[in-house]
């Protein structure tokens, strides 16, 4: 038994020695491995060698870049309502008839469409009427005038087309007044017929 004691350490020792030295090896492997695994663009080691007092003076040029573009911000947002007021003044300003035409005529149409025809002073108030009364376009009567006189500036016409509007005036104006009576006879006659039910 002491014998077989006494050998054991002796049979140990070297394989102590074996384990250590692969031990060591192992440990003096590890610095080699950490630098292997060191992969220079997932680091900036620039920023790492900055020193605090440079990451300070990076932080306030940071801040005064962050600055300088709010205020660039706001200068364009500030500019473009300038323009958008100095757009608003300049259409206000225009003449009436032209912000009338514009304000009555492009909910329908777009603008300038309703310019393509040439008329006499008669066309444009039947083209007015027309859009009035059977294209339920919004219009004052009042309005009706205005437009038609300033259509006939920008966009009148002479030689045969006037001849004919001036010409077919009076026929239109007995068929309007025809037409006239024929509506309200039919409304007096609708009223008639509701107010029979109602009895
Ligand atoms: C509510 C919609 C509406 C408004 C507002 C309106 N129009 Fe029209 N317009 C029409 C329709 C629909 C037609 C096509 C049918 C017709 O000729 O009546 C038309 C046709 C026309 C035409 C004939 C185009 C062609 O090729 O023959 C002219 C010119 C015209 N409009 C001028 C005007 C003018 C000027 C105004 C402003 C006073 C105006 N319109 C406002 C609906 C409108």
């Amino acid at each position: 038994m002491a014998s077989h004691g006494a050998a054991k350490p002796e049979t140990l020792r070297p394989s102590v020695r074996r384990a250590a030295r692969v031990l060591l090896l192992g440990l003096a492997c590890i610095p080699a491995l950490a630098i292997a695994d060191i992969d220079d663009s997932a680091y900036d080691t620039a920023t790492q060698r900055t020193t605090s007092a440079a990451r300070r003076a990076m932080d306030q040029q940071f801040e005064r870049e962050r600055k300088l573009e709010e205020a660039r911000d706001a200068r364009e947002r500030e500019e473009a309502a300038a323009s958008a007021a100095a757009r608003l003044a300049e259409l206000a300003a225009r003449p009436y008839p032209v912000r009338l035409l514009e304000s009555r005529c492009t909910a329908c149409h777009k603008a300038g469409h309703y310019m393509e025809q040439s008329h006499s002073l008669p066309g444009w108030w039947f083209v007015v009427l027309r859009m009035k009364y059977l294209n339920d376009a919004e219009l004052e009567i009042a309005e009706i005038p205005v437009i038609a006189s300033h259509l006939t500036t920008i966009r009148g016409a002479g030689g045969l087309v006037a001849v004919l509007e001036y010409a077919a005036l009076p026929a239109l104006l007995a068929a309007s007044l025809l037409a006239g009576g024929w509506f309200r006879r039919r409304r007096v006659r609708a009223r008639n017929v509701i107010e029979d039910r109602n009895q």
